[in-house]
This record gives C-alpha cells, structure tokens and sequence, in this order.
C-alpha cells in the first residue's frame, strides 16, 4: 500500500536525490569499525546525498543534524539517525549472551523497552539491534551479542527485543526502529574466526539458523542488516536469493534492507567485481541502504545511465527509506526526538539502574557447586581476588558503545555495598594475561587489559597472603570484554594461563574457593570443573555489575540463569550442541565405541550443556506425562509436570520440553526444544507446568523447504538442562 505522502516526495525527487537516500554515514567518533570513515558528512547532508548517518547523540546534535538536512536540503526530507544499541544505552544491560540465559523473555522485552527510552531521549531513532546470529562456535566472538545456538529459544529472544524496541508503535517518540542483523548465517563463519565464509545446506540453514530472523520479521522489525558473509558463494550485501526470494517473497518483509559496514565495498575483494559492478549488484539483490562504503553514491547514477540499473529499482529503494522515516512521524516531526529536556529524565534513572542489576542477577548461571561455598554469608571474612575483582573497565563488556564504563560498579564496591558488615580484603593476584602481544590486540579500543608493572610472582604471593588470612576466597576471573564481541575470535578459549595459575594456587591454600566467571563466550573450563571450586558465570554484567554479582554471591538472589549455548571440553569438539542431528553410526554411551562416531580421547557430550544451570535450592520433577496418546493437526496435546522446591531457599527454575522426531524425511535433530516456562517456588511448593503442544510445534523444513509435520512417533523429554531424560511418546496423526 503506498503512503502519499513518500509518493509526493518521491514524485519531485531527482536521480541524484533518490540515491541520496540511500547513503548511511557516520562522522566518526569512536564507532568506526572498518578502515573507512565518512568525509564531509556536513556537506553532504546539506546536498541532499545522505538518508542516514550513525554516531550522533545527544538532542542538540541530532537537532543540528536534522536541520542541515531539513533546512538545507532542497527537498528538506529528515535523517534517520541511527546507533549500536546492543544491551541498553548509558544504562547498560548484560552482554546479550548473558541475557539470554535468563530465558525470561519479559526481562528481555523490558530491557530492549528502556534502551529504547534511553536512546531516543539522546536522539536516535533506528537502532542496529537485535543480533540474532545463531552460534555454534565459541571461538567466534561474536557469540557475546547473540542468543546462543538454538533457534527456537532465540526467535523468542528476537521476537521480544524487536517488541521491546519498537512496542507497535513506532510513531510513539519513546520507541525506536530496530533493525535484525546480521542475515544471514553470520555466526556459522568458518574456523569461527570472523568474517570468514559459511557454507551450510538450505535444510540446516532454514531450521537451524534462519527462524530468529524470520522470528523478527514476523514481529514487524523495520529494517534488515546483511552480514558480511557468503551464502552458497555469493556476498550476503549482493545475494538475490537472500533479499529478494527469501526476504521479501518468501518472508513478505515491506522495511528496507541497509548493508553492514562498508559490506558493499567488501564484494570486490570477495572477487564480485569493481565498486560500480558490486553496487549494481547490491541494488538489484535487494538492497536499499549503503553503511559508509558510499558505492551507492559514487556509482549508482552512471549504473542507471549505462543500463545496468533502472531508476525504478533506485526509487523502490528510496521508497522503502522514505517509508521508514514515515513510519517514524518523522516526515511531519524531524525534531521529535530532539526534547532537550528527555536525557535527564529518562536516562540513567534510578529505576534504569535498578533493571540493569535485576537483568544482571538473572543471567548469571551457576555453573558448579563445591560443598556450598556459595552463597557467602555477610560477615565472612572474604578474600576478593583477581584481575576482575575491582576492574571497572571491562564491567559493561564488548560493543556497549553508547555506555561509559566508568559509571559501573566494580565488584569490590558491591561488595561493600551489600555486605557492609563483611571484612573484605582485595588482592589483584594476576594480570587478565601477561602476553603483552596479546593485550595490544585486545586494546584497540582502549586499556581494557593492563599489565601490572609488578611482576606475577608479586602479584600472586599478596593474593595467597590474603587468601590464606581469610575464612573464603572469591576469585573474580575470566576474560577482558574485548576478548569477545567483533574481529576478537580465539583459537584457546581457556582462561588465560596468568589466571589459570592463579586459580590453582589459590585452591591450593585450602580454603574455600569460588571462581565468579567473566567472559562473552563459553570457555573451556575443563581443568577448572575438576578443582574443588563453586563457580558462577557472571558474562560481562553491565553498568550494575558489582552489585548484582554482589546480590548472588551473598544470597540476596538465588541464581537462575541456564546456558544458551554448550560449553566445551576443549576446542576440538566445537561445534558441539545439544540440537545435532542423528547419524547412521550413534555412540549410544559416552563410553568410547570403535566403528561408533565418538573421539578417542574426550566423549561427544560438551563440558556444561545447553540448558544447564544450578540454583542455591534443588528442584524435583515429578508426574511428567502426556496426556493423551495420540495428537490430531489441529488439536492440542497436554504434556505436564510437577516441580517441587525440595530446597531451603526460594528459587527459580527453567522448565524446559524437548522432542525427538522418531521418524522423518530428514535426519532428525537428537533433540529440539520447543517449549519452555520460567516459574518461581518457594521451599516445599510445587507447581504443575503444562504445555500445549500442536502440530506447529512439530514442524521443520524438508527436503523441498516445505514447512511441514510428519505423521508418527515422537519422543518427548521434560527437565531443567537439554540434558534431560526421555520420558515417553506420542503420535501425531494424520
Ligand atoms: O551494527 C554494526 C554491525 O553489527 C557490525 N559492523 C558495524 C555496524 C555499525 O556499527
């Protein structure tokens, strides 16, 4: 349905204007993250040549933008100003890996709601959020701003955060416009190191990673960002298969489609041509938005003038930008973000801060439990030890751009905040590492891992002399944010060798150990899973990090938070994830099996998997039963559970339901999640969980991509970890 009012426009609109339109510009300020940087962004707005621009904040700024382009330009058509809104604007939420492991998609929803508050009172009115890239590869970085590696927890997770952005109603000046990235397959990169290629068939890409995207298509997200990547060879910013048939065909998607950064450019070297074939391409693949490369602008009329483009393909372009900033009420109001009285009030509050710390608490996953040690009682006396322990640097974790590390909390502050009663004695005890080579790497944007100028030795000894005078030692250890997050892939997903040795000096003393674990990716843990430590994985926390660790450790809050992704036993084994699909040879135990497909030296089963996380209480789950044989298309099966609190404390748990397809035309996974429900108990309740499965539940994409269910058996297993088991089965009918 086409909206006179971009018709008008587009009807007075020149070449040169339409084209315009499509150029995304940034004028820097620590955002760039290629080698290009926008020039005369200013003179450009004013000529009509920029539909876009990102890394402008503040509602005097953007104001100043928008009038270059309102009062300036011939046409005086408003910008979209957009930002990296990843986990919460200045108030900054977990990383979202650690997010998704709260598996509360309200949470998730109300985050995204008040990042948007946030951003839109400092200007912005598009964010380049949600990543919903499924990942399989710790050794990624990127795995710290996805959903983990299942595709029906994450298209939740995707669902969520577009409603929570954009709440249906994008006209509303507290809600932004978001944009689902990165299509397609940008989390499978090879070798997972990133920017890589991917390869994968259309089966396992259309059930096993493309439904987040689709997930938030469905919930109406605004825009699409394209990945770096191929797909079956061709340049994601140019696949016609990707933006054309499936996007917009096959999904119906009516937002428009902006490239990453300098993406357009990038197809040269990925051997597609120069930058006026590559640009050509971009267009008539489907893409309506050029981020910094400026092929569009320098290349995209002379396309037109040769034949190689029409305009028509240039004015579908401009139209779906046009009808973005209409969606936006920006084409009646290009100042309606620009209330200088919003930052004040709705940034950073009180009650911002407040979710940021509950957010917190609820995504760390208690990963190992040694004789209690956790939770800490209030008047210990606590030896608070590790490079992490009182860091403020590394609290908000990777890609907070909008945030400033120096309003987050360390952990010794929580501490004192909540246990003020407690002795606690800090000790740094090691560097993050000691490879300075290493740090460099890792210090591109900023000093997020300092070596100390005194020595490890140094170091170390202080750290043992206080935990050996104390009656508990907690170790804050793990991996600088930038660590993880983009181009930080690792081959050794340990814990770097400084706090490796730390951690086993410390258990050495003999005193009570436990590891408080920072990192954006799952680690390899193996040596430190077999140590006498309790330990809680805390990701990179965000603005509210100390207290929130603070609140767990000391009891304050019972820990819920289950895994999104498998962890490891080393690296050899990834991808390992609890979703893989059957083969012709199982190993039907983890015992080793020649002739079976297993490995000689570890068994297939990762380290932690998918869906596990302890909690300070224990859960008993009992009555698990379908409730009916049998399932008809178009009724509902019941399949319920009891869940006692069989502990002392309060606590909450993650149910989770599984299937297996017993038989089907395409090598079934080994298990899919398809429900879950979050529910609280108190010591001694028990709750009745029930979940309705229908013939939607049971559906996959076949040999042909048909969306189908297949008549027959299904297995179903019901527990609080993928780990669970199977516990009876029913029939779907035809
Ligand atoms: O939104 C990001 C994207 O995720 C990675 N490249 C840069 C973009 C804009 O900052």
């Amino acid at each position: 349905e086409r909206i006179p009012q971009v018709e008008a426009l587009l009807e007075k609109m020149t070449l040169e204007e339409k084209i315009g339109q499509l150029n995304l510009l940034t004028p820097g300020g620590g955002i760039a993250t290629g080698s290009v940087v926008s020039e005369d962004v200013e003179a450009k707005i004013k000529a009509g040549n920029v539909g876009g621009v990102f890394g402008v904040s503040s509602p005097e700024r953007v104001r100043q933008a928008q009038e270059l382009a309102v009062k300036n330009s011939r046409l005086g058509i408003p910008l979209l100003i957009g930002s990296d809104v990843i986990h919460g604007y200045k108030t900054t939420f977990p990383i979202p890996l650690g997010l998704s492991s709260s598996w509360d998609m309200e949470l998730i929803k109300e985050t995204a709601k008040v990042a948007a508050k946030e951003a839109t009172a400092d200007g912005i009115n598009w964010n380049f959020s949600p990543m919903v890239d499924i990942s399989r590869d710790p050794r990624w970085g990127r795995v710290a701003e996805g959903a983990g590696e299942d595709a029906y927890l994450g298209s939740q997770i995707a669902r969520a955060m577009v409603q929570g952005y954009q709440q249906d109603d994008l006209t509303e000046p507290h809600t932004m416009m978001a944009t689902v990235k990165h299509l397609a397959l940008y989390g499978a990169p090879e070798g997972g190191r990133d920017y890589n290629r991917v390869d994968m068939s259309r089966t396992k890409m259309f059930n096993e990673y493309l439904p987040p995207y689709k997930a938030a298509v469905d919930a109406g997200v605004g825009s699409v960002m394209t990945s770096f990547n191929d797909i079956d060879g061709v340049p994601a910013t140019g696949n016609k298969w990707l933006l054309t048939d499936l996007l917009r065909e096959r999904w119906g998607f009516d937002g428009f489609v902006v490239s990453d950064y300098t993406s357009v450019n990038e197809m040269i070297a990925h051997g597609m041509g120069d930058l006026q074939d590559v640009s050509a391409m971009a267009l008539k693949a489907g893409l309506d938005m050029d981020m910094v490369g400026e092929g569009f602008l320098t290349t995209l009329k002379k396309s037109v003038e040769e034949g190689r483009v029409s305009e028509e393909e240039i004015t579908t372009a401009a139209r779906r930008i046009l009808e973005a900033k209409h969606k936006l009420g920006l084409l009646d109001d290009p100042y309606k973000y620009s209330d200088a009285s919003r930052p004040e009030k709705d940034i950073l509050t009180e009650e911002n801060r407040q979710l940021a710390r509950r957010a917190a608490t609820q995504s760390f996953v208690f990963l190992k439990d040694h004789n209690n040690i956790l939770p800490v009682s209030k008047r210990a006396k606590i030896a608070l030890i590790g490079p992490l322990a009182n860091d403020q640097s590394n609290m908000l974790g990777t890609w907070a751009p909008t945030g400033d590390f120096k309003l987050s909390v360390p952990v010794l502050e929580g501490f004192k905040n909540v246990a003020p009663n407690a002795q606690i004695t800090y000790a740094k005890g090691a560097n993050i590492t000691n490879d300075s080579v290493f740090a460099k790497k890792v210090n591109v944007f900023g000093p997020k891992v300092e070596i100390s100028d005194r020595s490890p030795d140094e170091l170390l000894q202080e750290a043992l002399r206080v935990a050996k005078a104390s009656d508990v030692v907690i170790a804050v250890v793990g991996e600088a944010s930038e660590m993880s997050g983009e181009a930080a892939s690792r081959t050794n997903i340990q814990i770097p060798e400084s706090q490796k040795r730390l951690i086993r000096e410390l258990v050495a003393t003999g005193k009570p150990v436990a590891l408080v674990l920072m990192s954006g990716r799952p680690l390899d843990i193996s040596e430190e899973m077999e140590l006498p430590v309790s330990i809680l994985q805390a990701w990179h926390p965000g603005v509210e990090a100390g207290n929130a660790i603070a609140d767990v450790v000391f009891g304050d809050v019972n820990p819920s938070g289950k895994l999104t992704m498998s962890w490891p036993r080393n690296v050899g084994q990834i991808p390992v994830y609890y979703g893989s699909r059957i083969t012709g040879r199982p190993a039907p135990t983890e015992e080793f099996q020649k002739f079976k497909t297993n490995y000689l030296d570890v068994p297939n089963s990762p380290l932690l998997p998918f869906g596990h996380g302890l909690s300070y209480t224990t859960f008993q789950y009992s009555k698990i039963k379908a409730h009916s044989e049998t399932l008809r298309p178009g009724d509902s099966l019941m399949i319920s559970t009891t869940v006692t609190n069989t502990g002392e404390r309060a606590g909450q748990e993650v149910v989770q339901l599984y299937i297996h397809d017993k038989v089907r035309s395409l090598t079934p996974p080994k298990k899919q999640l398809i429900a879950f429900e979050k529910i609280v108990l108190q010591p001694g309740e028990s709750k009745t969980v029930k979940f309705s499965v229908t013939v939607e539940d049971l559906k996959f994409y076949n040999g042909q991509l048909e969306y189908v269910a297949e008549p027959g058996e299904f297995e179903f297993f019901v527990g609080g970890t993928s780990d669970c088991e199977m516990q009876g089965s029913f029939t779907l009918l035809e």
